[in-house]
């Protein structure tokens, strides 16, 4: 089964992909954090990156798009794909649409997180992530079960994005609706869309999910 999860900025693509990553042994394919490891590494298209995802705007579709081909290439063809973050322009849905052709998939779902973009600023400003093993936590909504210690590693480590303040988080929402909101008349075409409340409670939105990948 092939994904996508489609939401603005903290709509909570990340934590749900990692719940079905989980749940359902499929591969998360967040551009996001490609691009992130890339700039970490200081690779050719890191370099490229940086200072657009510091600002919140896009990176060239060029560039994400050849990621998400790599990715596909290496993964096993019985691994299900979910794409987080990816495509986030019309451009892209045309390219994710040649690559599903190219690897031999066919895109079943088009989940959109639909949310309330002022309590989005919270969740994103006082979102942290474990150093070591990437688990993603929250200020207020969902913290380590003992304070300063990764549930999963037990790592001490944390860490936070650079973008994940107020003022770039407005200009990664404004991207999102003069850009990526667009290309859901895109996929409302073929009858792939539904919508979820991203409002309720992390796990009453996976069982939202979880009703719609199960038919
Ligand atoms: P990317 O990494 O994709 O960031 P984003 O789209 O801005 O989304 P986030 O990762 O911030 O949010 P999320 O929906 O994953 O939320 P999460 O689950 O973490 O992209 C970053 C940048 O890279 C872009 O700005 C751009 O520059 C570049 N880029 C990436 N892909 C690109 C592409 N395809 N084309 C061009 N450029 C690209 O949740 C947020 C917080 O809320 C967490 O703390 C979580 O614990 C909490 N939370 C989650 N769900 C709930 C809930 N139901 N209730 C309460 N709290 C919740
Ligand atoms: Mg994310």
């Amino acid at each position: 089964m092939n994904i996508i999860l489609l939401g603005p900025p903290g709509a909570g693509k990340g934590t749900q992909s990692g719940l079905l990553v989980e749940h359902r042994g499929m591969k998360q394919l967040s551009t996001g954090d490609m691009l992130r490891a890339a700039v970490k590494a200081e690779t050719e298209v890191g370099l490229k990156a940086k200072a657009i995802m510091e600002r919140g705007e896009l990176v060239s579709d060029a560039i994400v798009s050849a990621l998400i081909d790599d990715e596909l290439a290496a993964l096993d063809e019985s691994t299900g794909a979910i794409f987080d973050g990816y495509p986030r322009t019309e451009a892209q849905a045309v390219a994710l649409d040649a690559l599903l052709a190219k690897h031999g998939r066919k895109l079943q779902h088009v989940i959109e997180l639909d949310v309330d973009e002022d309590a989005l600023v919270e969740r994103i400003t006082g979102r942290f992530t474990c150093a070591n093993c990437g688990e993603g936590y929250h200020d207020t909504f969902k913290q380590p079960a003992k304070e300063g210690v990764c549930d999963k590693c037990g790592s001490t480590d944390f860490k936070r994005r650079k973008d994940d303040n107020e003022e770039t988080v407005r200009t990664r929402m404004a991207e999102y609706r003069a850009k990526t909101a667009p290309i859901l008349p895109y996929y409302e075409k073929s009858g792939l869309v539904t919508r979820i409340d991203g409002m309720a409670e992390i796990d009453d939105v996976t069982e939202a999910i979880e009703k719609v990948l199960n038919g």
